[in-house]
């Protein structure tokens, strides 16, 4: 079964984040592009609607559906091994990049980082969006951590939290040839707190909502950096009448490969 099958994502990915043109601007979705563990494929599908020519990899070995380009049975440390050095012009890992581990898949983020840097060409882009470290307090935030799975790390005072530290990442991606370009805050992760019992049919409409309500805020409004406080703000009490969930830091970085 896929990471995805086993959490019911085709009706929580739409609640959880937006995450789609305020990850990949039109701008970038061009040329050969990895989507990295590309869950459901909406990333994909996007960016082959683009004009892109898309290639989307699957740790687990079948693919959920026939449309797209998939490769399958490449779990993290499989990436370098399996395309070819600089195939593509633009590799994108959207919220994958804090799940590997050295236990678990025998590969963490230095050397998924490493093997992006080996098959995107010189020039070529890494766009990642992951959750920012940090600690779960609360019911509902232990809640998401265990539906996730997410693995945990060790904070700066040696507590236990989860998510991918920046300061790691940064540290990374300047060793492995990578220059960052921009990194920032994308948008809060919202994580349903009370859907037990809803009908699977009304839940995908509310995701069609949720999904409408951020692209109004995250996209047609694009806030600059003064204004986004307000506007994500405006966001979260908009959908706070829609569904009750719990908020968690979604970190975009953009680097460049030397
Ligand atoms: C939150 S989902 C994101 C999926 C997709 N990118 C999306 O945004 O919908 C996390 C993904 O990380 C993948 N993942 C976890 N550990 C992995 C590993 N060691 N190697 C490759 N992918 C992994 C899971 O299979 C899952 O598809």
């Amino acid at each position: 079964m896929t990471w995805e099958a086993n959490r019911s994502w085709h009706v929580m990915r739409p609640l959880v984040y937006y995450l789609i043109e305020n990850l990949v601007p039109r701008e970038m979705a061009d040329g050969r592009i990895l989507d990295f563990s590309a869950g459901l494929g909406d990333l994909s599908r996007y960016l082959t609607e683009q004009g892109a020519e898309v290639v989307s990899t699957l740790p687990e070995a079948t693919a959920p559906n026939g449309e797209l380009n998939w490769v399958t049975g490449i779990a993290a440390g499989r990436i370098a091994e399996t395309f070819e050095a600089g195939l593509f012009d633009l590799a994108v890992a959207r919220m994958v990049l804090q799940f590997p581990t050295w236990e678990g898949d025998r590969a963490d983020p230095d050397t998924v980082v490493e093997e992006f840097g080996q098959v995107l060409r010189p020039g070529g882009r890494l766009v990642i969006a992951f959750h920012e470290f940090a600690m779960p307090l609360d019911e509902g935030r232990r809640e998401l951590v265990n539906y996730l799975g997410l693995p945990p790390r060790e904070g700066p005072h040696g507590e236990t939290g989860y998510g991918l530290k920046v300061p790691m990442l940064v540290t990374t991606l300047q060793n492995r040839g990578f220059d960052i370009e921009t990194a920032e805050h994308a948008e809060p992760f919202t994580f349903p707190t009370s859907l037990e019992g809803v009908d699977e049919g009304v839940l995908e409409r509310l995701g069609r909502d949720v999904m409408s309500t951020k692209r109004r805020y995250l996209v047609d409004r694009a806030p600059g950096t003064y204004e986004r406080p307000g506007v994500i703000r405006e966001m979260l009490e908009e959908l706070a009448e829609m569904f009750r969930f719990v908020t968690w830091p979604i970190v975009r970085v953009v680097a460049r490969r030397r």
